[in-house]
């Protein structure tokens, strides 16, 4: 399984398939709320039938009831990742597990991870603006903590806390970072961010990567040699 998933950060079916042709194997790709909207679902069905693995960025975070039933609809698209946030607590994070087991298909569950912090948020936003106190490591690893209870198979975290996170809940607790650049690319709206190789010294099971990869000038070219980066 490839350790790089790409954020498939955009807005038309066309754009999608324009990136997709320059692969000739299959890929571990995102699929998150700029193109549900745009499309919807029907272009997750499209690219699953491509043989490309899915990670379905949606976030959910509501009541236990609506996680639920979103859940198990979404698990029934046979994704094999999807989200939520760790905000929503424990019961909204077991709510979200009951789903998915009632939506499996052929008895096989996507698998479920909790966004902690966000990587474009800073400890100084978290304190200040949210509200949130202590250091973002601290609130990352709480929620770590709380998902793990909860039954999820891992978190969304920045690099700099896998490491942390994987002592708190185990090496097989998954982590899948986002926030990764290039030594030469701008950070955009990141704010905690790192590269491949600092991903890879972190034992960090996967990176999500977007714009360093949709917007280089070889796409392709820099999938394969971040990848290669991360082995
Ligand atoms: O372009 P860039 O590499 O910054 O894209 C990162 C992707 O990861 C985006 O699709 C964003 O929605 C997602 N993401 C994130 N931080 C999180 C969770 C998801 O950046 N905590």
């Amino acid at each position: 399984m490839n350790k790089t998933i790409v954020a498939l950060d955009f807005s038309t079916r066309e754009q999608v398939l324009d990136f997709l042709k320059g692969f000739d194997e299959p890929i571990y790709v995102k699929i998150g709320m700029e193109l549900t909207y745009g499309c919807g679902l029907d272009i997750v069905r499209e690219v699953k039938e491509m043989g490309h693995h899915i990670f379905l960025d949606l976030k959910l975070h509501d009541i236990p009831n609506t996680v639920k039933g979103g859940m198990k609809n979404l698990a029934k698209l046979g994704v094999d990742i999807v989200n939520l946030h760790c905000a929503g607590g424990i019961e909204m994070m077991k709510a979200a597990m009951e789903g998915l087991n009632e939506g499996a298909q052929d008895g096989k569950r996507p698998l479920c991870i909790g966004v902690t912090i966000l990587t474009s948020t800073s400890q100084e936003i978290m304190n200040n603006e949210l509200g949130i106190p202590g250091t973002v490591l601290e609130r990352v690893v709480q929620y770590a903590k709380n998902a793990k209870e909860a039954g999820l198979d891992g978190v969304v975290c920045s690099v700099h806390e896998a490491k942390a996170i994987h002592e708190a809940c185990g090496n097989d607790f998954l982590t899948v970072t986002p926030g990764i650049r290039l030594a030469d690319n701008s950070s955009d709206d990141q704010k905690r961010v790192a590269t491949p190789a600092y991903a890879k010294e972190q034992g960090c099971d996967h990176i999500v990567v977007g714009r360093s990869i949709t917007k280089s000038e070889n796409p392709q070219q820099t999938y394969w040699d971040i990848e290669a980066m991360m082995r």
